[in-house]
């Protein structure tokens, strides 16, 4: 099985409530524990810029939210769990992306369309109150997913969007530069409920109805208190299609647990018996993490040092790769012009296979192209010997050996087969 990386980032912009913790924190954490997948985890801070312009409350926001991930069970050793800007190859990889993502396609996206349908219903002019930040919103986003190249994008439905965005500019780079990105994919998991919050209505801060993730004990049993219920009497049988207090007991319950409450509500129970039962289970599974969370969140120190740790294991990786694209689309060091010592000394640059250990233990190889383009990526191979024998074949075979070798390597983007074949022919041809 090959291992596929997965990525996904939480906007800082916000308390977490029980809504983020169901619908990301805790599917994260749990996804980050399979053995054959690699979890980039990220807090999006540029993109709370777009949203917000209150510092204290991205710089708080920011702290919560990781306090919130690693109380969760996030183990910053196994995952590679960063701040988006101590990576500033993102920013400088959104610039590239800019520059091949058609206007149009953002002009299609949901959050920008929105803004503009609100302004023309109110009659005022379309792009009124929308910074361009809104705007590039989707490509940041891109940035960030394919900076890691990135297989698997777990987010909710409202990202779909944004994730065919990003596969669309993967496209374009690689077409125009050669293969350098995997076209991400959204990962939507169907037992992955959205939840509703307060007044009934889906979880969020937009609609000012959630329950803060941490919020204390007493807090967080008034907090269910209040939640909607219809006016069914005690002994009263209830339904649970509908009811929000039923569906939050759910996300949190087991499958017997729940049949248990739904008996419960055919049964009669009084809406105060069942929000205690509610509140207590709830309670169970976030008590160990509160305790955890708060001593996290008094030692900011300690968090910011878990982070820039972190972001040292990105950048090994975003570091390198951005020099790859940097030479790709031509920004490159005039001292060292391939095309200028070819021309002198009449000899044209081959094809090479390069071979390297990543920081997570794997051994890669890769087929980099007289240009720097980078033709063929192969996925981590246990030893050094089975990177050598994957390069052997090629080398032996050519394209025919593409086939065998599928499973180790990145997908080749259509647009570039012919250009890997034609390395590939030539390298044969060479020897
Ligand atoms: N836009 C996402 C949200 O608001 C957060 C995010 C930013 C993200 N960059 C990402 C999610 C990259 C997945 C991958 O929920």
């Amino acid at each position: 099985m090959s291992t596929q990386r997965f990525l996904t980032g939480i906007t800082t912009s916000g308390t977490p409530h029980l809504g983020n913790y169901v619908g990301s924190i805790r599917p994260s954490v749990q996804a980050s524990r399979r053995a054959d997948v690699e979890s980039f985890y990220f807090l999006a801070d540029y993109h709370a810029l777009i949203k917000i312009d209150e510092p204290a409350r991205i710089q708080r926001s920011t702290l919560e939210i990781a306090a919130s991930w690693l109380a969760a069970g996030l183990d910053p050793e196994r995952v590679v769990f960063y701040r988006q800007s101590d990576v500033p190859e993102i920013p400088e990889l959104t610039w590239f992306l800019t520059c091949v993502i058609g206007k149009g396609v953002l002009n299609r996206a949901h959050a920008y369309k929105a803004a503009v349908d609100k302004n023309t219903a109110a009659g005022t002019d379309p792009d009124s109150d929308v910074t361009a930040g809104l705007f590039m919103y989707p490509v940041l986003m891109g940035a960030d997913i394919l900076m890691f190249n990135a297989h698997q994008v777990p987010v909710g439905r409202d990202q779909i969007q944004h994730i065919e965005m990003a596969r669309d500019m993967a496209h374009s780079f690689n077409h125009r530069y050669g293969e350098h990105f995997v076209p991400p994919e959204a990962a939507i998991d169907e037992h992955v409920a959205t939840l509703p919050g307060l007044d009934g209505r889906k979880m969020s801060k937009s609609y000012d109805n959630t329950i803060p993730l941490f919020a204390s004990r007493a807090e967080l049993k008034k907090l269910i208190g209040g939640i909607v219920t219809d006016s069914k009497a005690p002994q009263e049988p209830k339904s649970t299609e509908g009811s929000a207090l039923f569906q939050i007991y759910q996300a949190f319950a087991s499958t017997q647990e729940t049949a248990a409450m739904r008996q419960a509500y055919a049964d009669g129970i009084a809406w105060g018996d069942a929000k205690q039962l509610v509140f207590e289970r709830i309670d169970q599974e976030i008590a160990p993490m509160r305790e955890a969370y708060l001593a996290l969140i008094n030692n900011p120190a300690k968090i910011e040092a878990i982070l820039r740790a972190g972001a040292t294991r990105a950048r090994a990786i975003a570091t390198p790769f951005m020099g790859r694209l940097r030479h790709a689309v031509g920004l490159r060091d005039l001292s060292a012009q391939d095309n200028a010592r070819a021309a002198k000394t009449g000899k044209v640059a081959k094809p090479l296979f390069k071979q390297y250990r990543e920081s997570d233990g794997q051994f890669y190889f890769k087929l980099v192209g007289t240009d720097g383009t980078l033709l063929l990526q192969s996925l981590g191979f246990e030893s050094p010997k089975d990177a050598g024998q994957a390069i052997g074949l090629l080398q032996k075979q050519g394209a025919a050996a593409l086939p065998e070798l599928s499973a180790k390597l990145q997908a080749i983007d259509p647009a570039s087969v012919a250009l890997v074949n034609a390395a590939l022919q030539g390298m044969l041809e060479a020897d």
